[in-house]
């Protein structure tokens, strides 16, 4: 599989600068008083380009907070995040939806593949719904084909295994040759040997200068990440 992984580098017609996601004091908070519920706070990191980080914790420590303001799902209550050089904490919805489509590749635990379309209708649909309004058939192509799966293009959901439909839930998110990838335990409805395939296909996406993070209850998966930042109460714990 990682002779295929050539195609698609991200974009990198502005580069962007070192670290390419920088989070000062970044907190997610719901409610007030007695009743706040407390997501992430006052999270401080700097992740670089081309580099994996896994994301490990308790349930409910913030690690899918996190990961949703890191992919601009969500917005924080307060603190910064700036990726590659935006402010991207105060946008308004529109356009934080514009930013995402181009900037941010999302892979999901369950797929959230669409039952009724083939691998190549999910992933041209996604360049799509990110604003692609022509030619979509070939970036699909090459995004199929990086995560192994050309030749099953034609195939509904359905006639994947769970393994195959995680990647073409890789190959959606990358068909737009994002520079940041978030990924919430993108391995967790697998069983091993197959996450750990799903986990290097992630590396080698890393090594094309995307930076992927990934976030997983696998110990050793995490270990094979270059960093590992572990969440606890909604803080880092620690960065190693
Ligand atoms: N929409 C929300 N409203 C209120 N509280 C929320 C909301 N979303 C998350 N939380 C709270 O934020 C905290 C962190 O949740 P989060 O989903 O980030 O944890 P997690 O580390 O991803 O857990 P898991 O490993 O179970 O997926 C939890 O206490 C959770 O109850
Ligand atoms: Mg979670």
């Amino acid at each position: 599989m990682a002779s295929t992984l050539a195609l698609p580098a991200p974009d990198r017609s502005q580069i962007p600068p070192d670290p390419l996601v920088q989070t000062r004091d970044l907190t997610r908070i719901w409610g007030r008083g007695d009743a706040a519920q407390i997501g992430v706070s006052r999270v401080n990191l700097d992740l670089h380009r081309g580099e994996v980080v896994a994301i490990v914790g308790p349930s409910g420590s913030g690690k899918s907070t996190l990961g949703a303001l890191l992919a601009g799902i969500d917005t924080p209550t307060s603190g910064s995040l700036v990726v590659a050089g935006r402010r991207i904490d105060a946008l308004k919805a529109d356009r934080l939806a514009a930013w995402r489509a181009e900037t941010v590749g999302i892979v999901f635990q369950d797929f959230h593949l669409l039952p009724t379309l083939t691998a190549q209708e999910n992933v041209e649909l996604a360049l799509e719904l990110g604003g692609v309004r022509r030619r979509r058939r070939r970036p699909a192509e090459a995004a199929l084909a990086a995560v192994g799966l050309l030749d099953k293009g034609n195939r509904l959901p359905s006639q994947l295994s769970g393994g195959e439909q995680q990647r073409v839930g890789i190959a959606r998110a990358i068909a737009r040759r994002p520079v940041l990838l978030v990924a919430d335990e993108p391995t967790g409805s697998l069983d091993q040997r197959t996450g750990h395939e799903v986990f290097d296909l992630l590396c080698g996406l890393a090594a094309g200068g995307t930076t992927v993070v990934f976030i997983t209850h696998d110990p050793a998966l995490a270990e094979a990440a270059d960093r590992i930042v572990t969440m606890i109460d909604g803080r880092v714990a620690g960065v190693q």
